[in-house]
């Protein structure tokens, strides 16, 4: 799906763990965050860096992370971005729902967590899954 946006100067490192737990979970509502995450990595690398995807257990939860080298993202973003309408993308580019509805995937579907770490040249979304949805 994503094939052809990642296509150019973006190397794709997969780093997955090999004893994750099965978790109870809605694939094509995750599938959503997934796509939402990693479109917002290749857009802030513009066509050059490294997206890395890491999965690891965390007892009996499952941590999913994914990890660009771009510009990062600034406090005031941070704080922001997962209010829905938020964007920084041009008219028509963005509609700034992407976070938006990661986060309610993540959180009210499944009963997870979603979160940011950034700095210059380096940001970091996890997305933290129990075992259960209820
Ligand atoms: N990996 C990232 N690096 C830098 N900034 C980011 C990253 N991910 C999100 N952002 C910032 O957070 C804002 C909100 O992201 P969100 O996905 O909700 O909306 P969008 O990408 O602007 O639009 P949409 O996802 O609806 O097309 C983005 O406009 C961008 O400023
Ligand atoms: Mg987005």
């Amino acid at each position: 799906m994503l094939g052809e946006k990642l296509r150019g100067g973006i190397t794709v490192v997969r780093d997955y763990a090999d004893d994750l737990p099965s978790i109870e979970a809605i694939p094509g509502e995750l599938n959503q965050v997934w796509t939402n995450l990693i479109n917002n990595a290749v857009d802030a690398m513009e066509g050059q860096g490294i997206l890395r995807v890491s999965t690891r257990a965390d007892g009996d939860r499952v941590i999913v992370q994914l990890a660009d080298t771009g510009p990062g993202m600034p406090a005031d973003v941070q704080a922001r971005a997962f209010e829905p309408f938020f964007t920084t993308k041009d008219v028509g580019k963005g509609t700034g729902l992407g976070l938006d509805i990661s986060r309610r995937i993540v959180v009210e579907r499944h009963h997870g967590e979603i979160g940011i770490a950034s700095r210059p040249g380096e940001t970091i979304l996890t997305v933290n899954l129990p075992s259960r949805r209820s």
